[in-house]
């Protein structure tokens, strides 16, 4: 089952910026790309890249590692479909940031 959880404010992260977060026993990565807020897996779905390090091109987040470049809404790799980077549905409610997830026992 999965539901909306607050795990962090607007203000913490700038316009153009990402970071790691902790969701219960999780970390996904937060980013902010032109005021829209993304949420997905911290690690390339190649060999596990932390992400975060990585560089947005236009929507495109650049692997720091290979370079695979990763649709931040969608997760999809656009030079191999098979690889693909799970993503979170967020909402921004008032002043904070809304992920859903599943709910961890
Ligand atoms: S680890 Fe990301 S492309 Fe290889």
């Amino acid at each position: 089952m999965t539901a909306y959880q607050p795990i962090a404010k607007t203000a913490d992260l700038p316009e153009g910026k990402g970071k790691v977060v902790k969701v219960g026993r999780r970390q996904i990565l937060l980013m902010n790309i032109d005021g829209r807020f993304y949420a997905l897996d911290r690690f390339c779905a190649h060999r596990a890249a932390p992400l975060v390090q990585g560089e947005v091109i236009d929507g495109q987040l650049l692997c720091p590692w290979h370079g695979n470049t990763f649709d931040v809404a969608t997760g999809r790799c656009l030079a191999n479909p098979e690889e693909e980077v799970r993503t979170y549905p967020v909402e921004v409610r008032g002043e904070e940031i809304w992920v859903e997830m599943e709910h961890e026992p």
